[in-house]
């Protein structure tokens, strides 16, 4: 993406293009950026990279989340003034969008670079995070690497996760270079944190629908929202020679988990995806033995989303199948004194909620002050390669965040 600004700081453009390739399908032009890859190895090349050319010091935590410091965290923390911290991830969901995740780390590093050409000295340290793993693209948990900083998901459970070739993160994590056995909570790195602060590019349209021109909203609170496996039984058999009276089918099951989490999603105001399925054996002419699918299902209230939960595995108990969570996380709201502070200062932006899952909603859920900027994204679409912001909106969330870092760090 070329900044189509004059004052577009040069850092911004030379970071996205330097990003612009790793784990691009030249086809569709969307990203495969998975944890613990040769491409996730390459955007953490280039995180240190970029830390280490502006001097900042990089730690990385017990997990493998990346860390760039400007001041010493430790210091300030003894001294009552612990940093505040700023960044996203760098991973992304099958054939995701350019900009969620690495928007937030981009801009990070960018308006750090414009504190210091304004001659800007902190009083308290500011810290530039790359969570690892935050889509679960790979593993199935998403916001695995805030999950096991803040002792919110345990190194057991996540070490035991495994791929879709059945490598576990534990074997995924050796074969990286980095010790399984490190894995686990690290209350030292999440002390240091006084505020944390994510820029995002939006995952809807309410900037874009106000009739004023609205570049950049705070964020208000995430859903409640989890991840279910369904799993449907059958057995496998000719799919010409078998009568249709004589088949265990594993996908009528898992088709009318399907339906009902449609049905129940609209009856009680959710809404509920099925986006990833595994069949076996898997021919065109073999009946499916076995289907495993992962149901993915959110909404404004708790309740509503464990009642689509329950309407599904009863469908799902009618034939025989399971329904097991892999992951829930409650309603979070983020600190609404931060919120309505950067919203003033930024000139009475909007405050937005938003259906999406964020390592800056694990923080708020480990009671670290935390706050959300978004970008306003034209369409809203994301989680797909369609997803976009301008340019102009890029520099403008710069400008946002540099401006709420000048505020918190400023004394
Ligand atoms: C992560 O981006 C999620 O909300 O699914
Ligand atoms: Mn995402
Ligand atoms: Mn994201
Ligand atoms: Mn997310």
């Amino acid at each position: 993406m070329t900044p189509r600004t004059e004052e577009a700081p040069v850092t911004f453009s030379a970071m996205w293009r330097d990003l612009t390739p790793v784990g691009r399908d030249g086809k569709s032009g969307g990203y495969h950026r998975f944890a613990w890859t040769r491409e996730d190895h390459t955007l953490r090349e280039w995180f240190e990279g970029e830390a280490r050319r502006r001097g900042l010091d990089v730690t990385v935590d017990r997990v493998g989340n990346q860390w760039a410091w400007w001041g010493d965290p430790d210091g300030a923390l003894a001294a009552g003034r612990p940093g505040i911290v700023t960044g996203s991830h760098l991973d992304s969901v099958p054939d995701g969008g350019a900009f969620d995740g690495p928007l937030g780390v981009v801009s990070a590093f960018a308006a750090l670079d414009a504190l210091r050409d304004r001659g800007f000295e902190p009083d308290r340290p500011i810290g530039i995070v790359n969570f690892v793993d935050e889509e679960g693209a790979r593993f199935g948990v998403a916001c695995a690497g805030s999950r096991v900083l803040t002792g919110a998901m345990t190194a057991d459970r996540a070490r035991s996760l495994t791929d879709s070739d059945g490598l576990s993160m534990a074997e995924a994590l050796t074969a990286a270079g980095r010790s399984a056995e490190d894995l686990g909570p690290d209350s030292e790195t999440v002390r240091r944190i006084g505020t944390f602060v994510e820029l995002h590019v939006e995952q809807g349209r309410h900037l874009s629908a106000l009739d004023e021109n609205v570049p950049v909203a705070v964020g208000s609170d995430i859903w409640p929202h989890g991840r279910w496996r369904i799993r449907t039984l059958g057995e496998a058999n000719h799919a010409g020679t078998t009568r249709l009276e004589d088949r265990e089918d594993a996908m009528l099951g898992f088709a009318a988990a399907v339906i009902a989490a449609r049905r129940a999603a609209e009856s009680h105001g959710c809404v509920a995806t099925v986006g990833k399925v595994a069949v076996t054996p898997g021919g065109v002419n073999a009946i499916p033995s076995e289907v495993t699918g992962w149901l993915d299902a959110r909404g404004a209230d708790e309740a509503a989303v464990r009642a689509v939960v329950a309407d599904v595995t009863e469908v799902v108990d009618d034939f025989g199948g399971l329904v097991v969570e892999d992951s829930w996380t409650g309603s979070t709201p983020f600190d609404p004194g931060l919120a309505r502070r950067i919203a003033t200062r930024l000139g009475g932006i909007p405050v937005i909620g938003t259906g999406a899952g964020h390592d800056a909603g694990i923080l708020a859920n480990a009671g670290v002050p935390t706050a959300m900027l978004f970008v306003r994204n034209p369409t809203g679409i994301s989680h797909s390669p369609e997803e976009f912001a301008t340019s102009e909106d890029c520099l403008a969330g710069v400008d946002a965040l540099a401006s709420v870092l000048t505020d918190l760090a400023g004394g």
